[in-house]
């Protein structure tokens, strides 16, 4: 997986995560089970709770990509499956957050699993850097949309005509390929007026697996600025959709 953004600062990757500890459920009478984000803000969470299960806590970790699970397993962090359950809680970074929390992710290419680890958790806690808050999804011009290889040509024709310039993504000058074995188009976008009309739009395309627009997965964002970390909380939560 690739780690791509504007540079960040180590120390608030590590205030962010140091208060990502702080909101951990209380532990109980089985380990607590985390959903593990992919990037760097998720991997500096992972050291800081490596460290604390190497003191104790018993937790163990689904990871969202294969970068983090090798990450967890040089921390010391017990790796589980997705099973019927939900986790507990997932802790991951994002690429764009708007007003209402809504998100922009996949910059890392981790996109698919980051998605489905998200929708099994009872709550997703995003830790950013304070430039990663927009005023609109879309503002940095980059929306990632995950396709199967075979798909490819059919999807990029499709991606110009919705006015969305896509770039098969690369690395080392060769074709980035995701965990899940499918390419990576990095389209260029203008802020949409309705990025969920969009983003409908995108997902009728065959071969597209998925976008980089999360809408109501975020319950919590951690935003690193000035030297301390703020908290903002959704609203209406979205907690609904994992009373289950
Ligand atoms: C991975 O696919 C992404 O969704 C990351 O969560 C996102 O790119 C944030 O990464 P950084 O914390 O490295 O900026």
């Amino acid at each position: 997986m690739t780690t791509d953004g504007p540079p960040v600062i180590v120390e608030d990757l590590a205030r962010l995560a140091a208060h990502a500890l702080t909101v951990l459920p209380e532990p109980s009478t089985r380990a607590l089970r985390i959903g593990l984000g992919s990037g760097r803000a998720a991997a500096a969470f992972i050291r800081a709770l490596g460290g604390r299960v190497g003191a104790g806590l018993r937790a163990c970790g689904v990871p969202t990509s294969e970068a983090t699970a090798t990450l967890a397993r040089e921390v010391g962090i017990p790796l589980a499956e997705l099973d019927r359950n939900l986790l507990d809680l997932t802790v991951d970074g994002a690429d764009e957050v708007d007003p209402a929390l809504n998100l922009v992710k996949g910059y890392g290419g981790a996109l698919v699993r980051e998605r489905i680890v998200a929708a099994a958790s009872r709550r997703q806690v995003i830790l950013v850097t304070a430039d990663k808050l927009v005023p609109r999804l879309g503002t940095r011009g980059r929306l990632p949309v995950e396709v199967v290889p075979f798909g490819r040509p059919l999807c990029e024709r499709r991606l110009e005509a919705l006015g969305c310039r896509p770039r098969l993504r690369e690395t080392d000058g060769r074709p980035f390929v995701s965990d899940n074995g499918n390419l990576i188009l990095d389209c260029a976008i203008e802020p949409p007026d309705d990025p969920a009309a969009v983003d409908a739009e995108i997902r009728r395309i065959p071969g597209v697996v998925d976008t980089g627009f999360f809408f109501g997965t975020a319950d919590t964002v951690l935003v690193a600025e000035a030297g301390r970390v703020r908290t903002l909380d959704r609203v209406a939560s979205a907690a609904s959709r994992r009373s289950e």
